[in-house]
């Protein structure tokens, strides 16, 4: 097994893992300093192209965003989304997983789901292409976006799903929106390490958009908490200087050739 993935679930039981998306180069430079994982995320779709939902998104969206990624990711081991539709079936699934990592060069690629996904998986890791697992809310499939883990068949079906993904050789879990004490008894009951959102803190590590995290999304989401209002600190340098281009006083002698 490559030695970052294996230096990732060595995590479990010892040291929170940290994870946040990055969808470029320069942001990514910033993120591989702290965390474990840097994932491209599908989530991309909404949070830069406006798409009502992640089906949007195509392969070659997410490979150009992680080229761009790739480029600022030196330790920490980059996932890639591979997005709707482009796992259907084992056969399409090893084609586009081929193409995510040789044109990207990541470490791993996530997928949504369980039972229904798990031949996709074997495949996959058979073919020496390590997985990410993601159970809760699906983005890519769900419905409606509510928490997951209210009803008894919800909870026995994510509980079931994340054996059979660790079975299937998944490397690692992304549990969204999961209700607390369940997201406590599948970190409980399996050996790969979980990564939570919106599931609390019973996983064995965090992720979070980074664009919530640093209070670029204006909008409030639940299980977000603000570290930074980039929007103020943005909004004050572009203010400043549309001041002084009006007034002349930018550029001066030594911004000019
Ligand atoms: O697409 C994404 O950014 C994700 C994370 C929110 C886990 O899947």
């Amino acid at each position: 097994m490559d030695k970052k993935i294996l230096k990732l679930i060595n995590k479990k039981n010892k040291s929170k893992i940290v994870s946040l998306t990055a969808y470029s180069k320069n942001i990514a430079t910033i993120l591989d300093n702290f965390c474990d994982v840097i994932l491209v995320g599908d989530s991309l779709g909404s949070v830069l192209y406006n798409y009502k939902s992640t089906r949007e998104v195509s392969l070659d969206i997410m490979i150009e965003h992680s080229k761009s990624v790739r480029m600022g990711v030196k330790k920490s081991l980059m996932v890639v989304d591979m997005p709707y539709n482009t796992y259907k079936n084992p056969k399409i699934a090893l084609k586009n997983a081929k193409k995510i990592m040789s044109k990207t060069k990541c470490d791993a690629v996530k997928l949504e789901g369980g039972k229904k996904i798990l031949k996709i998986i074997q495949t996959l890791v058979k073919n020496k292409i390590p997985v990410m697992g993601h159970l809760g809310l699906l983005p890519q499939t769900d419905k409606t976006f509510k928490y997951k883990g209210r009803k008894i068949f919800e909870r026995n079906k994510i509980l079931n799903d994340a054996k059979l993904l660790e079975d299937a050789g998944a490397f690692s879990i992304v549990l969204e929106c999961v209700e607390t004490s369940l997201a406590k008894i599948v970190t409980k009951k399996i050996s790969i390490p979980t990564i939570g959102i919106g599931a609390s803190n019973n996983c064995d590590g965090q992720i979070l958009v980074i664009d919530d995290l640093i209070g670029l999304n204006p909008t409030d989401v639940r299980f977000v908490k603000k570290y930074s209002n980039i929007r103020n600190t943005i909004a004050k340098a572009v203010s400043n200087y549309s001041k002084d281009v009006r007034k002349k006083k930018f550029p001066l002698k030594k911004q000019s050739y």
